[in-house]
């Protein structure tokens, strides 16, 4: 079983980014959390990101053939993107919308998201823990279903 982790914009600014908001973790270092849990599961895992819309939906399309599901935190693309939310939804792979901050407590324009009407679960709230808890629920959910 493998899955891909997607982050969309400006998240490479992890650590120096709004560090009350984001924390100080660094993009490596969260992947480097997310791999070693990938390992304790015995689940592949690939890592993405891009400040590109278009080539996040390329990255989705092209995943899709070598993953079972995606964990994605798609950052300010969750609030305005039908395109990534099609792209999802059309290459017919689970995903599970996560986020770093709690988006319900934050700005009105963060409380919506395209993606979680489609996505199989969401984790928000819990700083880089959000990634290793969607994770797991997605390998769960999937090796449920498979
Ligand atoms: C975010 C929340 C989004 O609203 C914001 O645009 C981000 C990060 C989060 O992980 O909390 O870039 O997705």
């Amino acid at each position: 079983m493998r899955v891909a982790v997607i982050h969309g914009p400006n998240l490479r600014l992890l650590g120096r980014r709004e560090p009350h908001v984001y924390g100080t973790v660094t993009l490596e270092e969260l992947n480097d959390r997310v791999t070693e849990l990938a390992r304790e599961l015995g689940v592949g895992v690939e890592f993405h990101q891009s400040n590109h819309e278009g080539e996040l939906l390329d990255v989705v399309e092209e995943a899709a053939s070598r993953v079972e599901g995606f964990v994605v935190n798609a950052g300010a693309f969750t609030h305005t993107s039908v395109a990534l939310r099609d792209a999802l939804v059309g290459v017919g792979r689970p995903f599970v919308e996560v986020h770093l901050s709690n988006t319900a407590a934050r700005e009105r324009f963060r409380r919506h998201s395209f993606l979680s009407p489609v996505a199989q679960g969401v984790v928000y709230g819990f700083g880089e823990e959000s990634y290793l808890l969607g994770f797991r629920g997605l390998v769960v959910h999937l090796r449920r279903t498979s």
